[in-house]
């Protein structure tokens, strides 16, 4: 861990299975920083809307029920944060392939968005926070001291997402993973709100050929290189 560590937040954004949270897990960990993941939120309140039944196409009672919904954050395993929704743990739930179907058409919701980054900013406030996301570096903390978007073609995604789904014996079929991946990526690039682009001032990390560790060790030096 560095000693005196001025940097309190660090804005990570990328496109779907570009390793956001595992590296930001492993790099909260080696900073004593928490991690948050910010799709967890969109998730979960697409888990509720499904649950209340609003159409994603419902503007104005997704904003209102986005508006009346409290998000709370919890610490999980070192140092990784998790979020409550109304009192409720929905972190099993939020993988399920209807929440996976629904939840980029309710992340382009404008209210939607203004309540997020709100509750974004308002965790924001503690400190020393590895923030993920699509538009954390140019939307919700645009004054984070360190932005990095990750990058890595759509096929190394498919592959890495493939593989981690095999691991956890879920049925795969690589083809559909790379389509769904082509959907997400256009729906998250292409949205009128908050488009997913990196920061003006964002530092690009290719990791289509790097380890997890060495994206990892690259961003922990650009830390003690900004600390020195
Ligand atoms: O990172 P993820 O796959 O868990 O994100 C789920 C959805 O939420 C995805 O469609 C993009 C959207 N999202 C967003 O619009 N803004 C964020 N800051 C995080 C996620």
């Amino acid at each position: 861990m560095i000693g005196n560590l001025k940097l309190q937040l660090i804005a990570m954004d990328g496109p779907v299975a570009v390793g956001k949270s595992s590296v930001g897990r492993l790099l909260a960990r080696s900073l004593g920083f928490s991690f948050f993941d910010t799709g967890f939120m969109y998730r979960a309140f697409t888990w509720k809307v499904l649950r209340v039944g609003i159409s994603p196409d419902d503007v104005s009672a997704l904003s209102q029920l986005a508006n009346k919904t409290r998000f709370d954050f919890v610490p999980c395993q070192e140092g990784y944060l998790s979020v409550i929704i109304d009192g409720e743990d929905v972190s099993s739930d939020i993988l399920c392939p209807e929440v996976e179907g629904k939840v980029s058409l309710i992340a382009r919701v404008a209210g939607v968005r203004q309540v997020m980054v709100t509750q974004q900013r308002r965790l924001a406030e503690q400190g020393k926070l590895i923030m993920a996301g699509r538009d954390i570096g140019t939307v919700v903390l645009p004054w984070a001291e360190l932005k990095i978007f990750l990058v890595a073609s759509v096929e190394e995604r498919a592959n890495r997402r493939y593989r981690e789904l095999l691991e956890r014996e879920e049925k795969v079929d690589y083809n559909i993973t790379l389509a769904d991946l082509e959907k997400r990526d256009d729906n998250d690039s292409h949205r009128v709100i908050s488009p997913l682009k990196p920061a003006d001032d964002a530092i690009i990390i290719d990791t289509e050929n790097l380890s997890l560790k060495q994206v990892v060790d690259r961003i922990y030096d650009l830390v003690v290189g900004l600390n020195g």
